[in-house]
């Protein structure tokens, strides 16, 4: 494999759990919001597009697709990297998908204080809020495997990739009618 495809396929493995708890939050979720409706100033605090069976499911499909990548790098003969040993690999796939759903939570209340509405586009922030957060936790608590998995050539490769993957999923979303909007 070239080394661009390798480093392309490197960075969305590294990456597929916090991708899976991002769009299983957007199909699975939508009833109960997690501000419960309150306001902070003229604002919603985050929103009815932030809830709790979003960020159950959301993190338990993110979680479960690591775990089942894992078993995969560790039965077969797959040149890609694993999360880390047992019990570290939790620690990873933990943060993973709850810096995930922590990310587009902040990304939300960001959005709000903004005064930018549920719903309406904030480039960039709305595709890579959940990246950030994602890399926020694993800097926090599994920092030495962070270092060690993502090397800048995978980091600039999901920075620039993404936000492409991202508007494509959304508009996939939108015309199944999960999503209000295409982005
Ligand atoms: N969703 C959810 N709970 C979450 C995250 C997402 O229920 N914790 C669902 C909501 O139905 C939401 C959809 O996934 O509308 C898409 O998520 P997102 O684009 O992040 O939300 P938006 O509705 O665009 O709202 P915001 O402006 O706050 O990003
Ligand atoms: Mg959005």
């Amino acid at each position: 494999m070239s080394t661009l495809l390798l480093t392309v396929v490197v960075a969305l493995w590294l990456m597929l759990p916090a991708y899976v708890t991002n769009a299983s939050a957007a199909f699975f979720g939508g009833k109960t919001p997690i501000d419960q409706g309150r306001y902070w100033g003229k604002h919603r605090v985050l929103g009815d597009g932030k809830t709790y069976e979003g960020l159950v499911t959301g993190f338990a499909c993110g979680f479960l697709i690591g775990l089942v990548q894992q078993l995969l790098q560790s039965r077969t003969q797959l040149q890609l990297p694993d999360f880390g040993s047992f019990p570290l690999f939790l620690v990873t796939l933990a943060c993973l998908c709850a810096g995930a759903m922590l990310g587009d939570l902040l990304g939300s209340f960001a959005k709000r204080r903004a005064g930018v509405e549920r719903g309406a586009p904030l480039p960039l922030l709305d595709q890579l809020d959940f990246v950030g957060g994602a890399w926020l936790l694993l800097l926090l608590f599994a920092r030495p495997w962070f270092i060690a998995a993502f090397s800048g050539e995978v980091v600039l490769t999901v920075i620039m990739l993404t936000p492409l993957l991202h508007l494509a999923t959304n508009y996939a979303g939108f015309k199944i009618g999960k999503k209000k909007v295409p982005w």
